[in-house]
């Protein structure tokens, strides 16, 4: 009997072993195959288990001999390519390489012409979708689709991604950021010229970035503290923006969208009714979370569908949910007229080729509400910070923000006249310059398709890319890469370039002579197909444009960011709003007292806010990404709003 036992064990133990290493050895195959640099892992970096545990095996795999793990440890780790900058690139000696593990042949590239070349050949290079799981929860999405279905997505959603409600999202950001800033000030603050330290300005850039979607993009009312809702609001709609939980919730309804979010994980892993029964505190808040959510939705897709179905005029605003639900219920409508024929039948369990499901009404509805706040909320977060961080280019912001407003009051401000002017100034430099240092999406997930090897054109040399292939654009290391950004040595840490410096005066410089810009634009690679969305671009031709390929923030292509207008302007908003009549300073009540501060000379003032410099330099570098990049675990740089004129620090010139 034991022996039987053990003989099962060794035998299972053995197939274990086999295909570990049958799928190891495949893939070093096909790795050595691609002419690309390659590195042997034991674990794929995708492996969740192993993103799950990581942090207990890492210590113990540290104690083996150094030559075992030195090699490939570091692309197991996560966001390394944001914790490392060009460290691992520039000792591997290459721009591109492979991974090849048992489970996984990935290839990672911060190489302009390679990325350039992923991100516009959808066809041989479309999206990995299987990433994306944890944000089709509620159902499919213009995010987590791909062919035919994705562009049924696409096209449903892109509609309400114009002009007109660019140019509402920059009112209601004007209105939203007038909110956040009584919100930090107070009555008194206002009087004393300075609010007091503020340690959750992430969480209130989340929530102002919540309210302006929730309006912008669905036309819910979403209060600050204090705020009381406006009589005007249609009493349906009240609800969502109550600050207490309406009848039969028990989140409101930003709390429920906030709790979902940092709860993600775990409502991913473990089913409903596990959640409801698990006792920690963290499957409770998910659990509850996840129900509210939904029950939100649902009562909110059955409004819309009762206006849809009484005809409806469609609202103010983008009226995302709106535009989803009449989609299908017009079609549904025409096909029952008899006025499109044939096709799939209308099966409401799934996508018929040309209607979206409740489901997929309410997946989409969803990833709106998350693309279109979390990774607006971190850039003005980070912005912020580094504002605080580099007095200089703060007060050049606040120079161009006064050229271009004076005293204004922003709710005169007239949006075709201000946006192309105010994206060109040191605005649209400081958003950019965020974005490239800090891209939400730090690494974009392509793969080749699933039947047939590809080839790719690397510097004039033909790759073979495997059929699977996964490929992640690693946006956050060509923003850093050398090769296709001007350099300078770096002021600030003496080292050979200042691409790790916070530098909004970068988008200013000329691009240096050698490689023209247009000239990829030329290689007949580039998809002209209209996919929706904005199709303008925020270029202004004197200022400085990266190489197609090195500069990435809401990708490139067919399935580049939806909302990069609307993004662009809610931030160009905000910081135009701030710093108008405020400046940021990073707090230092760690190293000083008011009183101690006001009895300081210059220099001395210097001195402890290069304190603080330092350590906000140092929280911001431990940011990583569950879902987008932002300082997680509890970690915050604490700061101060001042009115203009009532600086400790961030005016004084010699200050950089
Ligand atoms: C600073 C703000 C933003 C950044 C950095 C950003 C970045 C990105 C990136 C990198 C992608 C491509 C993801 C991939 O291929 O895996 C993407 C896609 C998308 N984004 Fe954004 N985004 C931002 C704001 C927004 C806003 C405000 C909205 C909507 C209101 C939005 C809606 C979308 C949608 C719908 C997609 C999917 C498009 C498709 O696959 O066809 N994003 N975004
Ligand atoms: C969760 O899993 C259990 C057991 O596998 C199953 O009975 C239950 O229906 C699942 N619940 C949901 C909501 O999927
Ligand atoms: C910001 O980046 C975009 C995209 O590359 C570019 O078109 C724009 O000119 C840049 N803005 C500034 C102020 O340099």
């Amino acid at each position: 009997m034991a022996f039987a036992v053990l003989a099962a064990v060794g035998a299972a133990l053995a197939v274990v072993v086999y295909t570990y290493v049958a799928g190891l050895r495949k893939n070093i195959a096909k790795a050595r195959k691609t002419g690309f640099v390659y590195i042997v892992s034991p674990v794929s970096p995708y492996n969740l288990v192993w993103q799950l545990s990581f942090f207990i095996w890492v210590p113990l795999i540290k104690l083996l001999p150094r030559s075992l793990w030195d090699n490939w440890l570091f692309v197991v780790l996560p966001e390394w390519g944001y914790a490392t900058k060009q460290e691992h690139f520039r000792r591997l000696g290459t721009e591109t390489f492979v991974v090849a593990s048992p489970g996984d042949l990935i290839l990672f590239t911060e190489h302009a012409g390679l990325i350039h070349q992923l991100t516009q050949r959808r066809e041989i290079f479309p999206k990995d979708v299987s990433v994306y799981g944890v944000l089709e929860m509620f159902g499919r999405n213009v995010l987590t689709t791909e062919g035919a279905l994705w562009r049924l997505h696409r096209k449903v959603t892109s509609a309400s991604f114009n002009e007109k409600n660019a140019a509402h999202t920059f009112a209601e950001a004007i209105g939203q950021t007038r909110g956040l800033l009584g919100r930090w000030f107070g009555a008194d603050g206002e009087r004393a010229g300075t609010t007091g330290t503020i340690k959750t300005l992430e969480h209130d850039t989340m929530r102002w970035a919540l309210n302006i979607i929730g309006y912008v993009g669905f036309g819910l009312r979403l209060l600050w503290p204090g705020q009381t809702m406006p009589d005007d609001v249609d009493p349906k709609l009240a609800k969502y923006g109550s600050l207490e939980p309406p009848p039969g919730h028990t989140l409101t309804f930003a709390d429920s969208v906030e709790l979902t979010l940092q709860r993600i994980v775990a409502i991913l892993i473990f089913n409903e009714t596990l959640l409801g029964l698990l006792p920690f505190r963290f499957a409770k808040e998910a659990y509850k979370a996840k129900r509210n959510f939904l029950k939100y939705m649902d009562e909110f897709l059955k409004d819309k569908m009762e206006e849809a179905k009484r005809g409806g005029e469609p609202r103010d605003g983008m009226d995302i949910m709106g535009q989803l639900v009449r989609s299908k219920y017009s079609e549904k409508m025409a096909r029952a007229e008899g006025k499109i024929s044939g096709g799939g039948g209308s099966s409401s369990s799934s996508s018929t080729g040309f209607q979206l499901t409740d489901a997929e009404i309410v997946g989409n509805a969803f990833i709106m509400i998350v693309a279109g706040h979390e990774t607006t909320a971190n850039t003005l977060h980070f912005a912020l910070l580094e504002l605080a961080n580099n007095p200089a280019a703060q007060r050049c912001l606040q120079r161009d923000v006064d050229g271009l407003f004076g005293g204004a009051d922003p709710s005169a401000w007239d949006y075709e006249r201000s946006i192309g002017p105010l994206l060109a100034s040191h605005v649209g430099a400081c958003i950019n310059e965020t974005l490239r240092l800090m891209p939400p999406v730090t690494g974009i997930p392509k793969v080749v398709t699933h039947d047939t090897d590809q080839t790719a054109n690397v510097d004039g040399r033909a790759h073979v890319m495997p059929a699977g292939l996964k490929c992640t654009i690693l946006a956050v290391s060509a923003h850093r890469n050398p090769r296709w950004w001007p350099t300078r040595p770096s002021g600030r840490s003496g080292s050979e370039t200042d691409l790790d410096d916070f530098l909004p005066e970068r988008w200013f410089r000329q691009a240096p002579g050698g490689e023209a810009p247009s000239k990829e634009d030329d290689d007949g690679i580039v998809d002209r197909g209209d996919y929706g969305g904005f199709q303008g671009s925020d270029v202004s031709a004197a200022l400085f444009r990266p190489v197609r390929g090195s500069y990435l923030p809401f990708s490139d292509g067919p399935r580049s960011c939806l909302g990069r207008r609307i993004a662009m302007v809610e931030m160009a908003a905000a910081l135009a709003v701030i710093f108008q009549r405020y400046s940021v300073e990073l707090a230092v009540d760690e190293w000083a007292s008011d009183a101690a501060v006001e009895a300081m000379g210059p220099e001395e003032r210097r001195a402890l806010y290069g304190k603080a410099q330092a350590k906000s330099r140092d929280v911001i570098s431990k940011a990583d990404s569950i879902l987008t990049l932002k300082l997680h675990h509890g970690l915050y740089v604490p700061v101060r709003f001042v009115k203009r004129g009532c600086e400790r620090f961030v005016s004084d010139p010699l200050l950089q």
